[in-house]
């Protein structure tokens, strides 16, 4: 099994015509807002059962696209939505792809020929994005843009058409941070702003749980019916202060915990952390000492040849938690969801977390169970436990007050104060499996220090985090 195979966030792209009444673009008279359904790649109602197992049968459990229209006519493109960049671009060179599923899944996510475009122009500029895996070389034009299925157009927006691109399989939708910050144009989250497609700089990402296989985007909007109670306020770390120093959702977190089947949780040590949080990476990334503490209280032998902890499947209908704790607010991830179950007879499970003492970044293995909001206009992010019972977007106005949109669930399942809960050196920490050895490995603990990232270490689980070389 390649190393590949099991990291890129490959889907099959299917038109969603059925989607159409899923998306909104709304004006309630206090505020302007889009839904964007995002679909994951496991969904076989979208994509067809035989899509799924074929061609997605040995990569990531899920990936996250959006689709846009663009020009007159629309030209419809899937580009996969990612925090963790900061531009648009379309039009990845198939031909560079060595898999005949890569390349078949390449092919189905569409491309953009602005000669078929009444409304586009070609500027006279290039630029080279350079991503965890891949890099894109890029020609900017400007045309107009639909999120697809709904009436609302972003007109003339500026992006990328790829003219070579490198292990790429998909366009790139970054909705970081854009103008003044690592772009010297407005990028499409600054557009959707500077239209008044919404109001408030600010957008909500709830990916939705692997068994739900959809979740939804809203750019302006908080969907009160994907959590309870309230948001926890979470600033976000200002370039000049993060680990980095790029304008990335940097947010400081207090601890990671893990609560086995037997609830008794372990905190690890030193885990009090910068962290960031990205769409665009299929998994978690944590220094090297904390992930195989982790790993060896899943029962893992340690990292196989590919790079990855594989543990035993009896872990993965277990109800147990790994916790990260923020101020205000911890996420529970439950077992099933932090580890991938590969479809092999017999299947083989790994953590969805692995090692990387440079960058510390909380992937999809963690956002699928987090409801988050992205506020550019005050720089914070509001993250609550994700929880599905129902659709009910709230619009966002500049002056709008989180801590006024409460949650519109029933309190979760989930259980307060993991953080500060039983760590008891006697626990057996994954009850299949854990033996007096994986105590030990929790009490190793792990110090998470930083260095400025150099970013070839970075292979493909960063996929979709741009590598900025300023403006
Ligand atoms: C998935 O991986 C297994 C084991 O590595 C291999 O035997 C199988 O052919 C792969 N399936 C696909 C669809 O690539
Ligand atoms: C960028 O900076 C200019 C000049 O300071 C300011 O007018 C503009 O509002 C800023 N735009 C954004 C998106 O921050
Ligand atoms: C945690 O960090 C402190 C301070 O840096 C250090 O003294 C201690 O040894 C660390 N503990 C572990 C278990 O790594």
């Amino acid at each position: 099994m390649a190393l590949a195979s099991l990291l890129l966030r490959l889907v099959l792209i299917a038109p969603l015509a059925n989607c159409v009444s899923q998306i909104d673009w709304e004006d309630d008279g206090t505020g302007t807002w889009v839904t964007l359904p995002v679909i994951h790649g496991t969904n076989e109602r979208r994509f067809g059962k035989r899509a799924v197992e074929v061609q997605l049968a040995n990569r990531s459990d899920v990936a996250y696209y959006a689709s846009i229209d663009i020009g007159s006519p629309p030209q419809q493109n899937f580009v996969q939505l990612d925090t963790g960049s900061f531009e648009l671009w379309v039009n990845p060179d198939c031909n560079s792809l060595r898999s005949n599923g890569d390349m078949k899944f390449c092919e189905a996510v569409g491309s953009y020929d602005p000669a078929l475009s009444s409304t586009a122009t070609v500027l006279g500029e290039t630029n080279t994005l350079r991503y965890g895996i891949g890099s894109a070389d890029i020609e900017y034009v400007r045309d107009d843009i639909t999120l697809s299925g709904s009436t609302s157009t972003a007109t003339q927006i500026k992006f990328g058409k790829a003219t070579r691109t490198d292990d790429e399989f998909a366009g790139i939708l970054g909705i970081g941070y854009g103008l003044n910050f690592t772009t010297d144009y407005p990028n499409f989250i600054d557009e959707l702003h500077d239209q008044g497609i919404m109001r408030r700089k600010a957008f909500s990402v709830g990916l939705g749980s692997k068994s739900e296989e959809e979740g939804a985007i809203l750019f302006g909007a908080v969907d009160t019916k994907k959590y309870s109670g309230s948001l926890a306020k979470l600033p976000i770390i200002p370039a000049s202060d993060s680990p980095d120093g790029v304008a990335r959702y940097w947010v400081n977190m207090n601890s990671i915990s893990l609560t086995p089947p037997s609830k008794k949780t372990r905190v690890y040590e030193n885990t009090t952390s910068p962290v960031f949080l990205d769409t665009g990476a299929t998994l978690t990334l944590l220094p090297q000492d904390l992930t195989d503490a982790i790993a060896t209280d899943f029962g893992s032998d340690g990292l196989d040849v590919n790079g990855f902890y594989q543990v035993g499947c009896d872990l993965y209908d277990m109800e147990g938690t790994l916790n990260f704790a923020f101020d205000g607010v911890t996420i529970q991830i439950p077992y099933n969801e932090i580890l991938r179950k590969q479809p092999t007879t017999p299947p083989k499970c790994y953590l969805g977390i692995v090692p990387n003492d440079e960058f510390l970044l909380l992937g999809d293995t963690f956002m699928r169970s987090a409801y988050v909001t992205f506020d550019l206009q005050d720089d914070n992010v509001y993250m609550a436990q994700y929880t599905n019972c129902g659709t009910s977007p709230q619009a966002l106005n500049p002056d709008s007050d989180f801590s006024e949109v409460a949650g519109e669930c029933a309190g979760s399942s989930v259980e307060e104060g993991n953080a500060a809960a039983d760590i008891s050196g006697t626990t057996t920490l994954v009850d299949a499996t854990a033996s007096e050895t994986s105590i030990a490995g929790a009490a190793s603990g792990a110090s998470l220090g930083f260095r400025i990232p150099t970013f070839t270490t970075l292979w493909a689980v960063t996929i979709g985090m741009v590598v900025v070389v300023g403006l």
